[in-house]
C-alpha cells in the first residue's frame, strides 16, 4: 500500500543550527514560511523539514503511495479503528494524517516518488569482471571532498511496543519483515518490493528517532561525507562498517541534538515477489549489526535522545544495552 518514503518532519530548536549540520552533510536547505526545508541536490522532493520546537523530537514521517494503495490505506485505517485527523503542522501539503501506535504522526500523500539527480555509476574493478579499464578511480581534478546525497532511503524510530508497531505497519500499511532481532529490532519494506527497510524499529521506554539514511553513490562518497563532517567537529558514532541487515556500508554521524544520519551504499533489495527471500530471525540486535567495522559503536549509540512527553530526561533503552552486552 505505502510505496515510498516522502520525507520526515523534525522540530528543532535552532533551524540555523540545523541548516549549517545538513548543508555539512551534503543537502540543500531552503526557507519554507517558518520552517526550513532540506533536500537533495537536483531532487525535487523534500527529505527533511525543519520545524522550530524544542526539545528536538521526530514530529511526523510522510509517505507515498499512488491512487489504490490510498484507497486501501484509507480502508484498512477505518477497519482498524485508527481515526483520521486534522493536519497537524502548517504544511501545504495535502494527503491523511494519523497517529501510529507510538502516537507519532503519520502523514500519507498520493504522488510519484521523485528521481534522484542522475550522476555517472562509478565503475568497479572485481576479479573476472573488469569494467573500469583505462580510467583512474580517483577523480583527481575534484577539490570537492564532500558527499552529494542521492535520496533518504530510510530511518529507524524508537518504539516502545515492537509487536504492536510491527503489526501495525504491515497489516495496515502493507509493509514487511525483512529481518527482525525479536522484539528489539525490526525492519521494514514496502511490500511493493525496493530496499531491505524503509523503516526500522527499535525497541525503547519511548518513541523518538534513531537515525536517518541517505544513499551516496559509492564507499568512497561515504567516507568523503564522514570525514568531512568530523572535520567540522561533527562526532563519528559507528562506522565505517558494513552491516548484517540490510547488508549496507555505513558510517553514522551525529547531528546537533544526537540523533543520527547514516550515509548508506549497496543495500539489499527485495523484489516484490519475495518468495526467495528469508527472514533473519536474529538472536540479538549486535547479530544484525556489523559483518564488519572500523571499530565498536561508540556506547550511546542506540541511545534513545529524545525525552518523552513530560519528562525532562529520557531514560536508557533497551536496543543500547542489548547491543552493549551483546
Ligand atoms: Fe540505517
Amino acid at each position: 500500500m505505502i510505496r515510498f518514503l516522502h520525507h520526515v518532519g523534525l522540530s528543532v530548536p535552532d533551524l540555523e543550527v540545523g541548516r549549517a549540520f545538513y548543508e555539512a552533510f551534503g543537502l540543500e536547505a531552503r526557507v519554507s514560511g517558518e520552517h526550513l526545508v532540506l533536500r537533495c541536490k537536483g531532487r525535487g522532493q523534500d527529505q527533511i523539514r525543519l520545524m522550530p520546537g524544542s526539545p528536538k523530537h521526530l514530529s511526523y514521517v510522510a509517505y507515498g503511495t499512488d491512487a489504490a494503495g490510498m484507497k486501501q490505506v484509507r480502508k484498512n485505517l477505518k477497519s482498524h479503528n485508527v481515526t483520521l485527523e486534522d493536519a497537524p503542522f502548517n504544511i501545504d501539503s495535502k494527503g491523511i494524517w494519523f497517529r501510529d501506535p507510538s502516537n507519532d504522526w503519520v502523514h500519507i500523500c498520493e504522488g510519484v516518488e521523485a528521481p534522484a539527480a542522475p550522476r555517472p555509476t562509478p565503475e568497479v574493478n572485481t576479479h573476472g569482471r573488469y569494467r573500469r579499464i583505462g580510467q583512474r578511480a580517483c577523480d583527481l581534478t575534484s577539490s570537492s571532498r564532500i558527499a552529494t546525497p542521492l535520496r533518504l532511503g530510510h530511518l529507524i524510530k524508537f518504539s516502545p511496543d515492537m509487536d504492536k508497531s510491527i503489526a501495525f505497519y504491515t497489516q495496515v500499511l502493507g509493509m514487511k519483515v525483512s529481518d527482525r532481532a525479536g522484539d528489539i529490532l525490526g525492519f521494514l519494506r514496502f511490500g511493493c518490493g525496493g530496499d531491505h527497510h524503509a523503516l526500522g524499529l527499535a525497541k525503547s521506554s519511548h518513541s523518538g528517532l534513531h537515525h536517518l539514511s541517505f544513499e551516496v553513490m559509492d564507499i568512497d562518497e561515504i567516507e568523503m561525507g564522514a570525514q568531512s563532517l568530523m572535520a567540522k567537529g561533527y562526532i563519528s558514532a559507528f562506522g565505517l562498517g558494513r552491516h548484517v541487515g540490510g547488508s549496507n556500508y555505513f558510517h553514522y554521524i551525529r547531528d546537533p541534538w544526537n540523533s543520527l544520519v547514516e550515509y548508506f551504499w549497496d543495500i539489499d533489495v527485495i523484489p516484490e515477489d519475495d518468495s526467495d527471500w528469508v527472514v533473519l530471525n536474529a538472536a540479538g540486535p549486535h547479530e544484525l549489526a556489523a559483518v564488519w567495522a572500523v571499530g565498536p559503536p561508540k556506547e550511546d549509540f542506540a541511545h534513545n535522545y529524545e525525552v518523552p512527553d513530560g519528562a525532562e530526561q529520557g531514560p536508557s533503552m533497551a536496543l543500547n544495552e542489548a547491543l552493549a552486552h551483546g
